[in-house]
């Protein structure tokens, strides 16, 4: 995990070539949408992994059958919200919830517009209450403009304020973030890696292209 220099609290997995390898096949325009999904399903798994590295945990003394050890429980992992931004983000979700099995789920339907405006519709919106104890991670593969979770963190804040706000995405462009950090500097983001800019139309470039299009095999 690298922290950026450029913001505080972003966080990319550019150190890990596991990782690395499965953004490699997701970016490929020759792979399909099954294992196109089964990468996003990986990414939420083993991003969520690593999270888990960076949450508090409790240490406890238990008893093994053979004598008294010390051990910890990871009370964070089991007070999590994830928000899963429609539709690209349901396999992230797949795979993160394999982490966070206690996670309670929250669905967020937000379609971006056509350049030069890109506004944001949000059609469906269902989010559990939310906690302080809670760590609230929103996974949305592709933080582009920034816009779509600008009113999804908007939307997050009516239902509590968490311990934690993440969002968690395979790829950002420099613009989005900036304007997420620049609206919410608490909000953490995790990310695979930064790409380099935005296209005119509001695409990643280099980028993996339309990931809700590649994921689910319909544009
Ligand atoms: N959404 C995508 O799916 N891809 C991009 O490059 C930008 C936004």
């Amino acid at each position: 995990m690298i922290a950026d220099k450029r913001w505080k609290g972003v966080y990319s997995f550019e150190d890990s070539p596991f990782l690395m390898e499965i953004l490699t096949e997701l970016r490929n325009k020759h792979t399909g949408a099954i294992e196109f999904r089964k990468g996003l399903v990986k990414l939420g798994r083993y991003m969520g992994y690593e999270l888990t590295k960076t949450m508090d945990f409790e240490k406890v003394e238990i008893e093994t059958p053979l004598e008294k050890t010390e051990g910890i429980i990871a009370k964070d992992r089991k007070n999590v919200v994830i928000v899963t931004v429609l539709r690209a983000a349901i396999p992230l979700m797949e795979g993160l919830i394999k982490v966070f099995e206690h996670a309670r789920v929250g669905i967020v339907s937000a379609s971006r517009g056509k350049a030069p405006k890109f506004e944001i519709e949000m059609n469906y919106i269902k989010i559990p209450e939310i906690k302080p104890e809670d760590t609230v991670i929103i996974a949305d593969p592709m933080i582009a403009t920034g816009s779509t979770l600008l009113k999804v963190i908007e939307e997050v804040k009516k239902y509590g304020t968490p311990k934690r706000l993440i969002v968690l995405g395979v790829l950002a462009a420099p613009e989005g973030i900036s304007r997420i950090k620049g609206a919410y500097p608490e909000v953490e983001v995790f990310v695979t890696k930064i790409d380099r800019e935005l296209n005119d139309h509001g695409y990643i470039l280099p980028g993996l292209g339309d990931a809700g299009d590649r994921a689910f095999g319909a544009p």
